[in-house]
């Protein structure tokens, strides 16, 4: 799947986030703060001066990030936080009234921060900061630290649990919404499941009979596709959702076509997030690099970027700057 423009990646994020999620691995960890993840956060997040903390978290989405910030070191007014992101958010969480110390600006592409020169002293990122134009949204980060403040990142991995998982998905992705696959079948059929249900019989048209043909050698496909094993879950979620869908056509077409319509919208962006990730997920070298430009512009400072894993495997790199 090639990678869409600025304003398809905006819109398909904003919809994302509009559906409350907290964060943009809901299937791979469980609450926000689990296993490796969470246990580098705490380890960053108590290294840091027991004195008033101001912090940026870059491409937030939902605001998993400050919210743990604002868990650990949130009371006694000692915390203010601002989160960027180039989409539009919907942090289902945050109650202007509590968490005052917490804004939220979306639209914020973190290549141009609208904050002043060595204004923060600590700038995050979870599975954020690589999507960005990396030369830029560092000089960016790097900018508004201060001198002797924390940047820490946590970003995909090239080797990951997560990309293997989201290649398989991208495969699957393009297998459902191909022209003879699962979800174009199913369109075909639903007229004639509704002209069924007006006590018609399909059966008499030929048109009818090879939709079904194709809608069962669709099924048939995915179930082989299903044994083979590869990360099958959204596959099992196709399968049962059209099967469902398909139980559920009345008399008028128009209400199955038209849910139909908003899977199939929902799965091309999912694709589109995911082909992200995999794209921006970086390798050693690219690792390696950021460290070395991290140590060009501070000198002297402690850069370390390792990676990040737990029983199911490797979940991503874990970078952190601190003062040396
Ligand atoms: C994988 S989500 C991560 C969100 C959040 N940090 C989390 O852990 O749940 C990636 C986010 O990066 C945002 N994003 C992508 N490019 C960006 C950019 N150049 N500037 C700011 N945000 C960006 C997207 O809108 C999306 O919300």
């Amino acid at each position: 799947m090639s990678l869409p423009d600025e304003s398809a990646r905006r819109a398909a994020w904003s919809a994302y986030w509009a559906t409350g999620g907290l964060h943009s691995c809901v299937g791979s960890f469980e609450g926000n703060y689990g296993g490796a993840i969470g246990g580098f956060w705490r380890e960053v997040f108590s290294r840091l001066p027991a004195t008033p903390l101001r912090a940026l978290d870059l491409a937030t989405g939902n605001g998993a990030i400050p919210l743990m910030l604002w868990e650990q070191r949130g009371q006694g007014g000692a915390l203010t936080v601002d989160a960027v992101d180039l989409a539009q958010l919907a942090p289902k969480w945050h109650r202007p009234d509590q968490h005052a110390a917490i804004r939220f600006h979306a639209g914020v592409a973190m290549e141009a921060l609208p904050f002043d020169d060595a204004s923060f002293d600590l700038v995050t990122s979870q599975y954020g900061f690589e999507y960005a134009r990396r030369d830029a949204a560092l000089a960016e980060a790097l900018r508004v630290l201060k001198p002797g403040g924390t940047l820490a990142l946590v970003m995909h991995h090239a080797g990951s649990v997560l990309v293997q998982v989201g290649r398989a998905e991208l495969s699957h992705q393009e297998h459902l919404l191909a022209g003879e696959g699962l979800l174009a079948c199913a369109e075909a059929v639903i007229p004639w499941f509704a002209q069924a249900r007006r006590g018609v019989d399909p059966g008499q048209f030929p048109m009818a009979r090879g939709a079904r043909a194709a809608y069962n050698a669709a099924i048939e496909r995915l179930l082989a596709r299903i044994g083979a094993g590869a990360a099958p879950d959204l596959l099992v979620e196709a399968r049962d959702w059209t099967h469902q869908l398909l139980a559920s056509v009345g008399t008028d077409p128009a209400p199955a076509l038209e849910a139909l319509r908003r899977y199939r919208e929902a799965m091309v962006a999912a694709g589109l997030r995911t082909a992200e990730l995999v794209s921006h997920a970086l390798d050693e070298a690219q690792a390696q690099a950021l460290v070395a430009s991290i140590r060009h512009t501070r000198p002297g400072a402690d850069v370390r970027c390792e990676p990040l894993s737990q029983a199911q495997g490797l979940l991503g790199w874990g970078l952190v700057l601190r003062a040396g």
